[in-house]
């Protein structure tokens, strides 16, 4: 029997020598075991320390081997042996580990004092990411009514005939359907109906709300809306609105010009002025539009871009909330009275930042992305 402290050929021989049935004793495991550390200790290089990991602890390496070999020993010198090659199974892991710790904190000493290295130097600040022109537009439009006691909620985005149309007045076959290109959902129920649909605007979640809550409501809700569209530079398929609702008993068209005065100021600034005129929305009456006095031009006009030459730009529809949506939800016309207003949150972005066309929103241009 003999373990050799040197390996007898190639770097490391794995052939331990022995007998392992036979021969196999403590003193070899210490030997083993001894050889192998002293071997690491003069290794200087993650290579040389990768083969010394192979050739004790590989799948066929020496000390391996010896471990496999137990089992073919007894009980009692299996017991004995066995606790001893797995400390030192345990040892030689313990100290391949610090070695390879040793040689990489070397190395990068070494490469720290090179003089093109300049620990010094204050980091590269990693790209950092930021909200889409969108996400902070509706966020600063929902904001502006937050400050006015309105609470902020959110709706589904495929909705149901009944809340998109029904609910707001707008009965099957009502010409009013017109006003909004609807993408149907290819999806039919028992009656042959074809029920679902990518909501066209925000305002079913009035309905939504008003038949899960009592007044006094005020709720903003933003959220994307879809519509069977031919794009522009002003017209998306999918876009953002936010819409707004409030509820309760003794609120006037007073109360609806305040309150969207204010938001224009918080807005598009303090000198805002703001003009109402009649419109027509079946879920309203009276239902009107309200514009803005040009900011670009202080309401002059002439020659300006913004405004085209009208001094005015309509940023939202808005009215008194139509008795009956109020009785569709089960609230008294009598008692309770309230206003709603729905603003496209794009064409906001687009008023404030001076964007020309609405489809860059969508078109995932870094270079404009960039710039908010
Ligand atoms: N939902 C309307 C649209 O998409 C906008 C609107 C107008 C909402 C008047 C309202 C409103 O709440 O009162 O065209």
């Amino acid at each position: 029997m003999h373990v050799s402290r040197r390996p007898t050929s190639g770097p490391y021989a794995i052939d331990l020598g022995i007998d392992l049935l036979n021969e196999l004793t403590p003193q070899i495991i210490e030997e083993l075991a001894g050889s192998a550390v002293e071997e690491l200790a003069a290794l200087d290089n993650l290579e040389a320390l990768d083969t010394w990991r192979v050739s004790y602890l590989g799948r066929r390496g020496r000390l391996t081997t010896v471990l496999r070999g137990l089992s073919a020993l007894d009980l009692e010198q299996r017991r004995e042996i066995g606790s001893l090659a797995n400390q030192a199974k345990q040892q030689l892991e313990e100290k391949f580990t610090e070695r390879t710790d040793e040689i990489k904190n070397a190395a990068l000493e070494l490469s720290s004092t090179r003089s093109d290295f300049d620990v010094t130097l204050p980091g590269r600040p990693p790209a950092g990411g930021r909200l889409h022109p969108t996400t902070q537009i509706v966020r600063e439009i929902c904001a502006a009514f937050v400050g006015m006691g309105f609470g902020v909620v959110e709706g589904p985005e495929v909705e149901l005939d009944r809340y998109n149309f029904e609910m707001l007045n707008i009965p099957k076959g009502h010409p009013a359907r017109d006003m909004w290109n609807t993408l149907w959902i290819d999806y039919q129920n028992e009656d042959g109906e074809q029920p679902m649909l990518l909501r066209t605007h925000t305002s079913p979640m009035q309905a939504r709300v008003m038949e899960t809550r009592q007044p006094p409501i005020r709720v903003v809700v933003p959220g994307k809306c879809y519509r069977y569209e031919a794009t522009d530079a002003t017209h998306e398929w999918h876009f953002f609105q936010v819409e707004g609702l409030a509820v309760d008993e003794g609120i006037t068209f007073a109360n609806l010009k305040g309150t969207l005065y204010e938001f224009a100021r918080r807005m598009f600034g303090e000198e805002r002025q703001v003009r109402f005129r009649c419109d027509y929305f079946p879920f309203v009456e009276p239902g009107v539009d309200m514009s803005i006095d040009c900011f670009a031009c202080d309401g002059n006009g002439q020659g300006c871009r913004i405004c085209r030459d009208s001094g005015w730009i309509e940023i939202m529809g808005a009215g008194m909330v139509h008795p009956k949506v109020l009785e569709r939800v089960g609230y008294d016309p009598q008692k309770y009275t309230g206003f709603a207003f729905g603003l496209g949150a794009e064409r906001i972005a687009m008023l404030k930042y001076g964007i020309d066309d609405i489809r860059h929103f969508y078109a995932n241009d870094i270079r404009f992305l960039q710039q908010f």
